[in-house]
Formats: C-alpha cells, structure tokens, sequence
C-alpha cells in the first residue's frame, strides 16, 4: 500500500508515486485509483507486464484492455486516426469516464488489444492516476483491479482482499467518486455505438454528437457483444442475485417465500426500502432518485454480503435511463439475467 493524498501539489514527485511508476517501468503491475473504479495498471508496450495483469486477475486473454493516457498527444502514437466524432467526445469528456474504440498502428502490446485491429483508449479524471501515468512515462493497460468475475473494486481495500500477493503494490487515493466503470464507445463509423454503458450517460454523449446507437447484444440476449468483455460472467456477489421488478410489497412476498424456504435473504435496497423487507440482512445503496450515489456504493454493496452469510439476494430494480443503464447493465450482470417480475 502507498497511501497518496491526491490534493498535494505536484503529485508526479512524490516519493509514493515515484516508486509505483518504477515498478511499471519494470513492467510489474500495481493497482490505482481512477475516477471510475480502480485499475490494475502494467505498461501497455510490454508483453511481459500486460501477462501479468492477465495471471494476477486470471482474465481471460481474448478479453482486451483500456489503455490510459495522460496527455491527447499520446493518442497519436498508438491509433492509425482519429475520427471527428472522436475529437468531439474527447474534448467534451477528457479527462473523464469516456473510453473510445480507435484502429490501432500495431506500436502496443498485441496482448492488450487481444489480437484485435482496435484499441480502447481513456484519460481517466483522477489526478493520482494523471501523475502516475505522467510519472512512468508510458501508456498503462489497465483493467479493473478486481479477480475475474468480481464487482469492480472502488476502494483499496476492494484490491487487497482480491489480489493480495498476486500485485507488486497498491496506490491508495482514497473511495473513487463514480463508482461504475467507463462508458466504451465505437466511433469507427458515422454514427456512435456504446459498446458499454457507464460513467458517461448515454444523453449525454447524444448532446455533443447526436444520436447514438447501442450495441444490440446489451439490450436482446443470443447476440455475440462487440465488446469482447461483455460476455462473461461478472460482478457476481457471494450468494446468488435476483433483480425483483415490481412494487415493495412484491419484493417483500419474494423474501418471505424464500425465508419459507430455509434460505437467509439478503436485500439490495434503496434507503426507501430501508426496516421494510423482512431480509436477515439489508444493504442500503442511497435514495433511489440519486442515481450517482447508487453508482457509487454498488460495488461496496455487492461485496458486503459476506461468505455464506445469505444464501440469496433480492435487489431492487431502477431505471434504464442516464446512470441507471450502467447501474442496470452491472445489476443484470450480477444477477446472470434472473429477474422476477411482478
Ligand atoms: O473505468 C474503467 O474503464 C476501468 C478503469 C480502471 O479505467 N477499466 C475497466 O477495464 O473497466 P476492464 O478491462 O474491466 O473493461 C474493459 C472493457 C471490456 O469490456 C473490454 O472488452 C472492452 O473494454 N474493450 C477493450 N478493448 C476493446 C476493443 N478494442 N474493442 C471493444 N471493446 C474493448
Ligand atoms: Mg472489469
């Protein structure tokens, strides 16, 4: 752990910094905090550190990596071009939780692109992540920091309990502020696709080019994502998930036939539902109107039912509009598609 305090002047010369920037430039890996959730970062011109991304998390490797970059310039070293509809979305949101598919000119590890002709490339809003990034002097890979198939850490206690042992070390910059990961957006044709609904709302992408298109596999089952990441399993608690759709004493019925059942329930609620449910054990994620701060506390959330302490989770269901598309595409996720409705 190097805990940094993110309002310090000149962030990239701290001590802390240095020494986690050297170990990239050894092409070891080490988590950091982003706006979003935390990375693990490796240099992204490195197949020796992006492996050992793939081995700490146990990803699989047809499933790329977003690179991070610091400064626009840098773009330009590593993308065949960058469309119009590129530039305006990153003048609009870098830094920010906006990540843009781009054809890549081949100077990256093949590994971070898995073999494919794009790459994902971001700027994330975090001065602790800008300053390590600026401080290695190399473009950082990073995926989430978390084990393969668990929610996204926003703390750095979420990577200790995940990747202990496995990691060269952990920069420490405090809870992130946003909570989901990026939004992933295709701008290889006319007109913009998500490829991955997140921080940046899909409303407001539509403000600076237009209509956007989303990628038809996050909305109807049996499609093949363009997203190479979006088909696996992910963000799964230690219990089974059921999303409940429908009114609280709906949800309240559900848990009380599961607890007819022998089974401790645990619920995922709103501070709305908050003594209501009957649950041997309820999480609150924030009132349900402010979706930023649900964003913020779902992986907390999904992480806090302990090892066999329920033995399923109901969750309350919200809305697929602005941040609740990212709430809900994690939720669904979590959940393996099970929804009950009223
Ligand atoms: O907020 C975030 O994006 C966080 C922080 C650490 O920056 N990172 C993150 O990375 O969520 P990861 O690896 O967990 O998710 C990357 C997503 C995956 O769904 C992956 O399939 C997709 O981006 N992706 C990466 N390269 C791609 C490409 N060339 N084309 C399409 N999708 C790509
Ligand atoms: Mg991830």
């Amino acid at each position: 752990y190097w805990v940094v305090d993110k309002t310090v002047d000149n962030l990239s010369s701290t001590e802390e910094i240095l020494q986690a920037a050297h170990h990239i430039q050894q092409n070891h890996v080490i988590a950091f905090p982003t706006e979003t959730v935390y990375g693990l970062g490796g240099n992204a011109q490195s197949d020796e550190a992006v492996n050992r991304i793939f081995n700490a998390k146990g990803r699989p490797s047809d499933n790329p990596l977003i690179v991070h970059i610091s400064a626009q310039e840098q773009l330009e070293q590593y993308v065949q071009e960058i469309p119009d509809q590129a530039r305006r979305l990153m003048e609009a949101f870098w830094p920010g939780p906006l990540t843009i598919v781009f054809r890549h000119n081949g100077t990256l590890s093949t590994k971070v692109t898995a073999g494919l002709n794009t790459v994902a490339v971001r700027m994330p809003d975090h001065p602790v992540a800008l300053a390590l990034i600026e401080a290695a002097d190399r473009p950082i890979a990073a995926p989430s920091a978390n084990r393969s198939g668990r929610p996204s850490p926003t703390t750095a206690t979420h990577v200790h309990d995940d990747l202990s042992g496995r990691i060269a070390g952990i920069v420490d910059g405090g809870p992130t502020g946003i909570g989901v990961e990026s939004t992933v957006v295709d701008c290889s044709s006319e007109q913009v696709m998500i490829l991955r609904p997140g921080g940046v709302t899909k409303e407001a992408l539509e403000e600076v080019v237009g209509q956007v298109d989303v990628d038809p596999a996050l909305i109807e089952i049996n499609q093949a994502p363009r997203s190479p990441g979006m088909k696996y399993t992910h963000y799964a608690p230690t219990a089974p998930l059921i999303l409940v759709d429908g009114d609280v004493d709906y949800f309240c019925e559900q848990i009380i036939r599961a607890q007819d059942d022998g089974q401790r329930v645990g619920a995922l609620i709103t501070n709305e539902y908050c003594g209501m449910t009957g649950a041997n054990k309820e999480v609150l994620m924030g009132v349900s109107t402010e979706l930023s701060t649900i964003a913020q506390h779902l992986y907390d959330s999904l992480r806090s039912f302990g090892e066999n302490e329920v033995d399923v989770i109901f969750a309350q269901v919200f809305t697929d509009s602005h941040l609740g598309s990212a709430i809900m595409n994690r939720l669904t996720k979590a959940a393996g598609g099970t929804v009950r409705r009223q």
